[in-house]
């Protein structure tokens, strides 16, 4: 026996459990249509991560929709469905999951006494009671129950190990100890899963699990700490995604595990190579950025600027990094392409970011590789990764033929000194269709008019952001923008990236306006 496999041994296995597309689809903004929902499911799959929560089936149509969806067709992970301890939730959230290869029904009930006296009022009795039948019934669909008693950081620890013993009576394989409002100490919730582990009698039968939020910015520390306290499962999501500040980010977890394995002696499944791609990927279909420092898959969480830090790490990489950036899936490229790069080139230039390109999208992938090279000296990796995604998950009306609108073309003239003038070109369904517009403060304003005056709908901008895709001043720019329509709450993204940011902000437009018509439910309030 090796050195190797006598330490291995002695390293527990964590489960990942995933709730991106549920608690992480909770951020603000950060709603996913079917397609998107499909495409994270599969790349967290390939991620390694153990248990998917794919969403609450009872929520609404298309979370039903999503999680029958994903449990159908998403092979290779467990996945999961949320529900509250109520009969119609339980029923609801099988009947989505019931053709999953892997099932599991997590049922939840709030158990600190803020909940239960202004939330919920019930008493502890009958918090236990409704537990106990909320798993009971979980139980009679599927063997693989998860219980969490929401808030548990702020319950009581003697009720708490109560309500904990009898969800495990009653049948439940894990038990979650969620951070709910994001309140507690890396201490608190050493000794806090010490005690569950010290005074619940039957808690060897059931995985201990954590689910952390990041309200003051110790989710990940929290997370960690229970691990150490004998937790067997995280919960966590991509980029940190979830209500408010979010909640443990999945990257930095699993690569604190990995790195720090002397200390957790615990390690997970992930293929950390995947960590970077999946970020991602999930920041294309959410829209929200991570910041460039942030850690593991931030722009800058490999870049060294200060000469001191670029000297030690030419000479020996490991003086100022703890890890290879190549170990979480960035991709060193000396060469950058260019428009005398062929085919093979570019191809292997996409397998090496991590994609895996069907072979009948690498024409449209090149074509428009091309089309950019003619407008741009170099392409760089950003630039290929642009339009990979655009291939593979794209939405705008510039390449989904089947979408409501598509861009023409469009005519600006603006200075300082009086209102712009605009038109725009788009088709409906392959009719032309023209709107003009001579006012507003800037050529952005004046597009927004044309466009509206078009679509007809009454549309408003809620957020709007332009960046640079790679360097230089004949970078692409991406168009980033959230759309609501009067008198109804959702959100609708749109993207988009062009050597022109005006053509980029019409693009963006119409992918945000095809989505909104895709969502019957707000064509018909918008009317
Ligand atoms: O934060 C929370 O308490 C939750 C539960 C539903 C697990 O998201
Ligand atoms: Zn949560």
């Amino acid at each position: 026996m090796s050195a190797n496999t006598t330490e291995d041994n002695a390293i527990r296995n964590i489960v990942i459990f995933d709730t991106t597309l549920r608690d992480g689809e909770q951020s603000p903004g950060a709603s996913m249509n079917l397609q998107e929902k499909l495409s994270v499911a599969q790349a967290l799959v390939d991620l390694g991560v153990d248990v998917i929560e794919a969403g609450f089936p009872i929520a609404s149509p298309g979370d039903f929709e999503a999680v029958r969806e994903i449990a159908r067709l998403v092979k290779g992970s467990c996945v999961c469905g949320l529900a509250r301890c109520v009969s119609a939730d339980i029923d609801r959230a099988w009947e989505a999951l019931k053709e999953a290869e892997d099932p599991r029904i997590h049922v939840f009930l709030a158990t600190s006494a803020i909940h239960r006296e202004f939330k919920l009022r019930m008493s502890q009795e009958e918090i236990i009671k409704r537990a106990v039948i909320g798993v009971e019934r979980a139980k009679g669909y599927c063997s693989n129950v998860e219980f969490s008693p929401e808030d548990a950081c702020r319950t009581e620890i003697d009720f708490l190990c109560q309500v904990v013993e009898a969800a495990i009576a009653a049948g439940a394989t894990t038990i979650n100890i969620p951070d709910t409002v994001g309140y507690t100490t890396p201490p608190e919730m050493t000794e806090r899963i010490q005690s569950l582990f010290n005074r619940v009698p039957n808690i060897d039968e059931a995985v201990i699990s954590i689910h952390c939020h990041n309200d003051l910015g110790m989710a990940v520390a929290n997370s960690l700490s229970a691990v150490s306290a004998g937790a067997g499962q995280i919960e966590c999501a991509i980029n940190g995604l979830g209500e408010r500040a979010g909640n443990c980010s999945l990257e930095e977890v699993v690569m604190a595990l990995r790195t720090r394995r002397d200390i957790f002696q615990a390690d997970t499944r992930i293929v950390s190579q995947k960590l970077v791609p999946t970020s991602r990927l999930v920041t294309k279909v959410t829209g929200l950025k991570v910041p460039r420092n942030k850690a593991i898959v931030g722009q800058n969480a490999f870049a060294h600027e200060s000469g001191v830090h670029q000297d030690g790490v030419l000479k020996e990489r490991t003086t100022y990094e703890i890890m290879s950036a190549e170990s979480v899936g960035f991709v060193k490229n000396d060469l950058v392409l260019g428009k005398h790069s062929g085919r093979a080139a570019l191809a292997d230039r996409i397998k090496s970011l991590g994609f895996d390109l069907p072979a009948d999208k690498l024409d449209a992938v090149f074509a428009e590789f091309k089309r950019l090279a003619d407008l741009k000296k170099d392409v760089f990796d950003a630039d290929i990764i642009a339009i990979v995604d655009r291939q593979l998950h794209s939405t705008d009306g510039q390449e989904d033929a089947n979408a409501d609108w598509q861009y023409i073309s469009y005519e600006v003239n603006c200075n300082s000194q009086g209102a712009p003038s605009c038109t725009v070109r788009l088709a409906q369904h392959g009719l032309e269709r023209v709107g003009v517009s001579n006012e507003g403060d800037g050529p952005i304003h004046a597009i927004f008019s044309a466009v509206k005056q078009i679509v007809g709908l009454p549309i408003c901008l809620s957020d709007f952001k332009v960046e640079a895709v790679s360097v230089g001043d004949d970078a692409q720019g991406e168009v980033v923008m959230i759309l609501t329509i009067a008198d109804c709450s959702c959100n609708f993204k749109g993207q988009a990236t062009s050597t022109d940011v005006l053509e980029a902000t019409i693009m963006a437009l119409v992918d945000a306006i095809n989505r909104i018509q895709r969502d019957k439910a707000a064509v018909a309030q918008a009317k």
